[in-house]
């Protein structure tokens, strides 16, 4: 008896509501090359390949959920940023997706290395990466962590607070050594951005506020100090920012600063990292800048304002995570449930169940984050149904594509693959439910190779002492 699927009884005029820039595709099968990673393509079967390869035998051989990196999509994502910044340093922000191999990639790239944490930084001196072009970043770093850094001999320490002051001093003292830092200014900007990731407005714990002098002050502070060698100053506006306007009020702001510095010691302050936040397309509704337009508008920027206040040249610098990393990434989960769901008002939603969620990638339950998905296994004629892709917690809020079409026919065992997976999922997993981790396989010309390999029941127990 053949299977009828359930998503092919919703009647198209009793479609839930659904974002305005969602339109009903023409075919549900198109690879919107703004979206998937230039490796991603569909066999003449309609299945998904990446890099040539199926992500049907792909998921036979790593499983599934699973996230597939395009290595060559990631290596030509750091070039463009290296390329296009040519003059500034440019720092590849681990918080967005980091493990061993990915900072090998990062060094041979010859990019910056940004981590926020001690074990991030062991995974970056585990893989071998020079610590001169490491920043290390963090609210909070330990006194074990600065130890770590310092040791270590990191690039920058981007400092956060006036306790972190004391401790670098104490630290550099004991080890007989000079901290290179950057004090970390909030300019009060509000980025364009969903509020939880706009980090610079003042009611938010990173940074030196400008507002009072704080960030004048620990400026000073750091310049008296005979443990610190103040390099500059850092500021981060947040993160899925298109627009640079943002970052003109922010470096304004950052460069005033840095002009009072200059007026109340002589001292001109040499470096000024601008952070990260570039966008990336996560839907067709997306625009995002390019590294050379970045490059031009926060060049022109910082022309302006070192005009304005007067400074000497600087030595510039930029943190991209989810520009590198984001697009470079595809996540694939296998349909478990097919389910047509009556809403008020006569409209329907269909809730296409997979094998992974929240826990996996948190995003659209902690920033309601958008995602597009296709059907991966095989191309489909059947005519497109507004589903809402979901995991398999125990959560109301466990959605991983909040709203998109995909063709009614979809069953159980069909592959759905989300682009542009990469940023802020897989390094903000977590095992609720005591769901397993999935792998991250990179996959270039010659092979496909774990990352990180699945985690096993064996590895959540291991913590656990019975
Ligand atoms: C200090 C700092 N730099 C860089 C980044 C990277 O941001 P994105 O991945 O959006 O480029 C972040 C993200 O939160 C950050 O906090």
């Amino acid at each position: 008896m053949p299977h009828t699927h359930v998503a092919g009884s919703i009647h198209a005029d009793a479609m839930a509501s659904r974002p305005t820039w969602l339109v009903r595709p023409d075919d549900l099968n198109w690879l919107n090359p703004a979206l998937w990673p230039a490796g991603v393509e569909r066999a003449g079967d309609g299945a998904m390949t990446l890099v040539g390869r199926p992500l049907t035998e792909l998921t036979e051989q790593f499983g599934s959920p699973a996230y597939f990196v395009d290595e060559a999509e990631f290596r030509a994502r750091a070039r463009a940023f290296a390329q296009a910044f040519d003059d500034w340093d440019v720092y590849y922000a681990g918080k967005a997706f980091l493990c061993r191999g990915v900072a090998r990639w990062i060094d041979q790239e010859g990019l910056g290395l940004d981590v926020c944490s001690g074990n991030e930084l062991m995974v970056a001196l585990r893989a071998g990466f020079p610590p001169h072009r490491i920043g290390f970043h963090g609210n909070n770093k330990s006194l074990a962590e600065l130890r770590l850094g310092l040791e270590a001999g990191v690039g920058h320490v981007i400092v956060d607070s006036l306790d972190e002051i004391e401790r670098i001093e104490a630290l550099a003292q004991e080890l007989d050594v000079k901290a290179k830092v950057l004090v970390r200014v909030t300019t009060g900007v509000e980025a364009h951005t969903h509020e939880y990731i706009a980090t610079a407005h003042e009611d938010q714990k990173f940074g030196f506020s400008i507002l009072g002098g704080h960030a004048l002050m620990a400026l000073v502070r750091c310049q008296t100090s005979p443990w610190i060698d103040l390099a500059g100053v850092h500021s981060h506006i947040g993160s899925q920012i298109f627009e640079t306007d943002a970052f003109q009020v922010a470096a304004q702001r950052t460069m005033r600063v840095m002009a009072q510095f200059r007026d109340a010691t002589g001292t001109n302050l040499a470096e000024l990292n601008l952070g990260g936040g570039f966008g990336i397309a996560y839907t067709a509704d997306d625009t995002p800048p390019t590294p050379a337009g970045l490059k031009d508008s926060l060049s022109l920027i910082v022309e302006r304002a070192r005009a304005d206040y007067d400074l000497g040249q600087l030595r510039l610098a930029i943190e991209p995570g989810r520009a590198i990393c984001g697009p470079a990434m595809v996540a694939v989960y296998t349909v478990g449930t097919v389910k047509v769901v009556e809403l008020d008002g006569g409209a329907q939603r269909v809730y296409v169940a997979v094998d992974g969620g929240m826990s996996d990638n948190i995003r659209p339950a902690l920033y309601a984050a958008e995602y597009s998905a296709l059907l991966a296994n095989r191309a489909s004629s059947a005519p497109p149904a507004l589903c809402r892709v979901v995991g398999k917690h125990c959560e109301g809020g466990d959605i991983l594509v909040r709203d998109v079409f995909l063709p009614a026919d979809i069953a159980p065992g069909d592959l759905i693959a989300v682009p542009a997976a990469g940023a802020y999922a897989r390094s903000m997993a977590s095992n609720y439910n005591y769901l397993a981790r999935p792998p991250v396989v990179a996959v270039d010309a010659e092979r496909a190779y774990p990352l990180l390999r699945r985690e096993t029941l064996d590895d959540l127990l291991a913590l656990d002492l019975g």
